[in-house]
């Protein structure tokens, strides 16, 4: 609760509001290295497979033609650089949020996570996107097969795990993090879709 809460008479409904989209701007920031690092392979993908094409003793592909090295390294690598930017943007963006809401301990920690977690959160991304595929291949689904929570939230997931011991974001970021990111998947997959970048909707 802030000063003018306790003065004002005034419905505090808007002041409450800016603090909900404070928390939905957190989680953006804290999800963009990872969205990015996502995103890249459906763009800069193709090539050799990190399975070498090599089959698992199911007799199915160990992880399919979908996970490329070069989709993979241009993902972490581009990943890398958003947390780069992050980092030399943050110090800007307290003085800016300053103007409508309290910047909290819980805000800070995720927008000076650095740039270790911006390499992090993309290598974990990438790397939960990998292990997705692994299951995926190992429950008899073919490439690029649909496999709903685990194609949407399994690489932000992992990503989280992995940035852990550099970054720990609050459960509400968190949880806001996965509700955004489920939504934003959704979209840019059929955004994907219909431009042609990916031949499945999901
Ligand atoms: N991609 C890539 N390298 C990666 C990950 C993705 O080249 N490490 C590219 C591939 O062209 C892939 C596309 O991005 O087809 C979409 O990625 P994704 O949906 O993760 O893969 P799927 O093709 O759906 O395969 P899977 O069923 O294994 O998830
Ligand atoms: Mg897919």
């Amino acid at each position: 609760m802030r000063k003018s809460d306790i003065i004002s008479h005034e419905a505090p409904q808007e002041p409450q509001m800016y603090e909900e989209l404070a928390i939905i701007e957190t989680a953006l920031w804290l999800g963009l290295p990872a969205w990015i690092a996502n995103a890249t392979p459906v763009l800069l993908g193709g090539g050799r497979p990190i399975d070498g094409g090599r089959y698992f003793r199911d007799g199915r592909r160990l992880l399919g033609d979908g996970k490329t090295v070069r989709g993979f390294i241009a993902g972490v690598l581009l990943g890398t650089i958003t947390g780069i930017v992050q980092t030399l943007a943050a110090p800007y963006v307290p003085p800016l949020m300053e103007q409508f809401v309290t910047v909290t301990p819980e805000i800070r920690e995720v927008l000076f996570m650095g740039p270790y977690a911006g390499f992090l959160l993309s290598l974990g991304a990438l790397t939960g996107d990998l292990v997705g595929s692994f299951v995926k291949r190992r429950a008899g689904l073919r490439s690029g097969g649909p496999a709903p929570v685990l194609d949407q939230l399994g690489f932000i997931v992992m990503a989280l795990i992995v940035a852990a011991p550099v970054v720990q974001p609050a459960p509400l970021i968190v949880g806001t993090l996965l509700i955004v990111t489920l939504l934003t998947h959704y979209v840019s997959n059929v955004a994907g879709y219909l431009m042609g970048y990916k031949k499945d909707p999901w």
